[in-house]
């Protein structure tokens, strides 16, 4: 169990800024066990203490985890200064916490994208040896025909990299060309150049799982909501 100062505890869970947080504690607003304390250095036990804000209990999390379906149009970074990003799709609560997308999406891709303020498992997840696989599903100008599906088992040429294999299906051949593509890695603009490779264009782009966790289909693009302990565990193995 962690002791931590009780503004820092109420920092990390991003209830308000540093300096918000110092008058609310001054101010009486802070209940530890139900007994008012007024100083923003009273050590808290993490998991034990009962904290309230205003009466309402805050419930220590270590980490937080999201699963985000990204829409088109929005940028995968944690700041920009002309672009939006997918971090404006949170509200300040979450962003304080100084959550960050786990890999990147192009501005034109939609799908499952993790948001999270754990940089090891951030990491862990994108290691190539991992082997956390990563499902797409992409719109086509033209179907490539039956051998782009040995070419990407055999590894495609993106223009002097040499993708490692992947495995590619079709869910319909004509009206419009439907593929799905599991890859291993997360190379700039991946899929789109190993399509390239076979003659291909992708037109929409969509990721639908990474590893075991699939993008909850009842969110609508620029919808978020946590993972459960499950899929959190699923991907940590
Ligand atoms: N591959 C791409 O080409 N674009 C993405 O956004 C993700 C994978």
């Amino acid at each position: 169990m962690a002791k931590l100062r009780l503004d820092k505890f109420l920092r990390d869970q991003g209830i308000a800024s540093r300096s918000e947080i110092k008058d609310l504690v001054r101010k009486g607003m802070v209940t530890v066990n139900d007994t008012v304390v007024k100083d923003p250095a009273a050590y808290v036990t993490s998991e034990s203490d009962i904290v309230k804000v205003n009466g309402e209990r805050i419930c220590y999390k270590e980490f937080v985890y999201y699963m985000l379906n990204k829409p088109k149009g929005l940028i995968t970074a944690t700041e920009d200064k002309a672009a939006r990003t997918v971090l404006d799709l949170f509200p300040e609560k979450i962003r304080r916490r100084d959550v960050f997308p786990v890999g990147r999406l192009d501005k034109d891709t939609e799908g499952l994208l993790i948001v999270t303020d754990n940089g090891a498992f951030a990491h862990d997840l994108l290691s190539p040896k991992k082997h956390v696989t990563k499902l797409y599903e992409a719109v086509l100008d033209i179907y490539p025909g039956e051998q782009a599906i040995k070419a990407f088992e055999e590894g495609v040429d993106i223009g002097g990299y040499i993708a490692l294999p992947a495995r590619l299906s079709f869910i319909s051949e004509s009206d419009p060309v439907i593929a799905r593509v599991e890859i291993y890695e997360g190379k700039f603009h991946q899929v789109k150049r190993m399509f390239k490779a076979v003659g291909a264009t992708v037109l929409e782009l969509k990721r639908l799982r990474m590893g075991e966790v699939w993008l909850d289909e009842s969110l609508k693009p620029g919808e978020y909501r946590e993972l459960t302990d499950e899929e959190v565990a699923m991907l940590m193995r």
